[in-house]
């Protein structure tokens, strides 16, 4: 296939763009090789889509560029989504709690789980590959994408990152491998995105390089085993040097000490931080070992510098070569040239969205990730059958407990409505309490609290965010001024037990929070099936727990 490539259509494989700004005839004419919805397109230009419309859209990109009426090959592109936690540009999907949540877990078949759900759930909707699992190893929680970590600890964070991405690519010795149920995977962001100075996101990882690679690139060793097929190169830095354009880490330690050989895809105009690079030039880039350029709005300008660049012997014919072949044994393998229109394929269904049983899997994700910080009393599990008074906005916020990544990039404009699957924390109590035959209140404010309950659960936490968004100077929640330490106050007036559960990202300082709780839950972040708390946190008709703390 390469031998029959024209250098046009070799220099189009190797550049990534968004379908924001790429429309299917862009795909042909300049034979991308892959295109992205990135965390805030969907098809049609809205914050999300129809199913219909998601497949529409990937059956123009196959049609375009699968077409060899202008002469061309026809090799079919690739579609990347990102699908973290869950296929979550979409308000039909199960969204699943964050890393971090699921690093709580610590339970392999879980994520291994977890991966076939997502999996089965973005090929119905006819895309091919997802940018996940995530294998940061996050050592400074005040780094904005501490949640997208499992964990601190290279060993944890090694296990569940191999059992995700077994899910999600299949098992490598197995049929399923790369089937039509199966995706394309992501180990990300190579190496050390999340060991930077002070947390700061795309910041310099310092240290000596021996102890870079046993922390952040360990992980790594799991998923080249188990046949990952793309790694995301990281926008942060090695003592100084960009990995967009690290030869040194990109080639020699991945390429030839750790034995990958899948493809390296690019980050966000990550190779735009190459200092002498813009987004639009940038054959350091490839030069160092990047193999396709995720360039969103700059493919153009790329494609066309590129290409001057591979004509003039900037960039050496081979090393394109090399990069396209890697692409195409990627296709390849995920069956691409056989997959034909991606709305005749079996596994596009809109029936596989948001199953009960995909449902299943993540309100025993939220279970299983609970921690218990404070118990005084036995207070929890609480009885049911009593009158419970449920206080604090993000008890009734899909969007709280969903966090970044969902519907949008940062996930902080969404309404309770927008989302097809799960229920909020509030709801899913009322669901139990209503059942066990007891009362339920809700209020917003503890000044909107009204009676006198015989048990508060109050609800707070970090706002959503994503990236550098979330980057914190401190790993203070909230200072003494702060609302939460407010509302406890007067809730400790009102002299009714209290069970606070705390939304977040990631572990922070809350120290005087918990001691003005008579029990308190980490309930970190935990997508559409928040239901599963109250599995938790609710006692049976006997009083004891149904599922208990793990
Ligand atoms: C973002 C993130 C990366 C994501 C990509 C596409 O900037 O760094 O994790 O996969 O862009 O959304």
């Amino acid at each position: 296939l390469l031998s029959k490539m024209t250098l046009e259509e070799k220099v189009g494989q190797v550049i990534q763009g968004d379908i924001s700004t790429v429309t299917p005839e862009d795909a042909k004419n300049y034979n991308l090789g892959s295109v992205l919805n990135g965390g805030n397109s969907a098809p049609g230009g809205g914050k999300t889509a129809s199913w219909q419309q998601w497949v529409d859209a990937a059956d123009a990109y196959w049609r375009a560029s699968t077409d060899t009426s202008d002469g061309g090959l026809g090799i079919p592109l690739l579609w990347g989504t990102d699908a973290v936690h869950g296929h979550n540009n979409l308000q039909m999907a199960v969204i699943f709690p964050h890393n971090s949540a699921l690093g709580a877990t610590g339970d392999a078949d879980l994520l291994h789980r977890i991966g076939t759900v997502t999996a089965r759930e973005v090929k119905a909707t006819a895309l091919d590959w997802v940018f996940a699992p995530t294998l940061a190893v996050a050592i400074d929680d005040r780094w904005g994408r501490a949640y997208e970590s499992y964990s601190e600890d290279q060993n944890l964070v090694s296990e569940l990152g191999a059992a995700i991405l077994r899910g999600l690519q299949g098992v490598p010795s197995e049929n399923e491998f790369l089937d039509q149920n199966h995706v394309v995977a992501t180990a990300k962001h190579f190496v050390g995105d999340g060991g930077t100075q002070y947390g700061i996101d795309k910041g310099d990882t310092i240290g000596r390089l021996g102890d870079i690679k046993k922390t952040h690139a360990f992980p790594y060793r799991a998923a080249i085993k188990n046949n990952v097929q793309t790694v995301m190169a990281s926008f942060s830095s090695v003592n100084g040097e960009k990995m967009h354009g690290s030869e040194k880490l990109l080639t020699d330690v991945l390429r030839r000490e750790m034995g990958f050989d899948g493809f390296v895809i690019g980050d966000w105009n990550g190779h735009a931080e190459i200092p002498g690079c813009t987004a639009t030039d940038c054959p350091e880039s490839l030069l160092a070992g990047v193999d396709m350029y995720m360039a969103p709005d700059s493919w153009k300008g790329l494609y066309d510098s590129l290409l001057a660049q591979v004509t003039d012997g900037t960039v050496p014919i081979a090393r394109l070569d090399e990069a396209v072949t890697r692409i195409l044994t990627v296709k390849l393998r995920a069956g691409l040239f056989d997959a034909g229109l991606p709305s005749a394929r079996p596994a596009v269904d809109r029936a596989a969205l948001g199953t009960a049983a995909h449902q299943a899997v993540g309100r025993e994700a939220v279970r299983k990730s609970l921690v218990l910080l404070k118990n005084d009393n036995a207070l929890l599990p609480f009885n049911p059958s009593g009158h419970i008074a449920v206080v604090g906005e993000a008890a009734n916020s899909m969007s709280q407990q969903t966090g970044g990544w969902t519907l949008s990039w940062q996930g902080d404009n969404n309404t309770n409505e927008e989302f097809e699957t799960g229920q909020t924390i509030y709801a899913g109590l009322k669901e139990k309490v209503t059942a066990a035959g007891g009362t339920i209140s809700y209020a917003k404010t503890v000044s909107a609290l009204r009676g006198k309950p015989d048990l508060v659960i109050y609800v707070f936490g970090e706002k959503p965010y994503a990236e550098f968004f979330g980057d914190m100077s401190e790993l203070v929640f909230e200072f003494d001024d702060g609302a939460a330490l407010a509302d406890l106050a007067a809730l400790k007036k009102r002299d009714v037990p209290v069970v606070s559960l705390f939304l977040t990202g990631r572990p922070l300082w809350v120290n005087q929070h918990i001691n003005r709780s008579d029990a308190f839950v980490v309930g970190w972040l935990p997508g559409t099936q928040a239901g599963g708390i109250a599995d938790v946190l609710a006692a049976d008709p006997n009083g004891s727990a149904v599922h208990d703390f793990t």
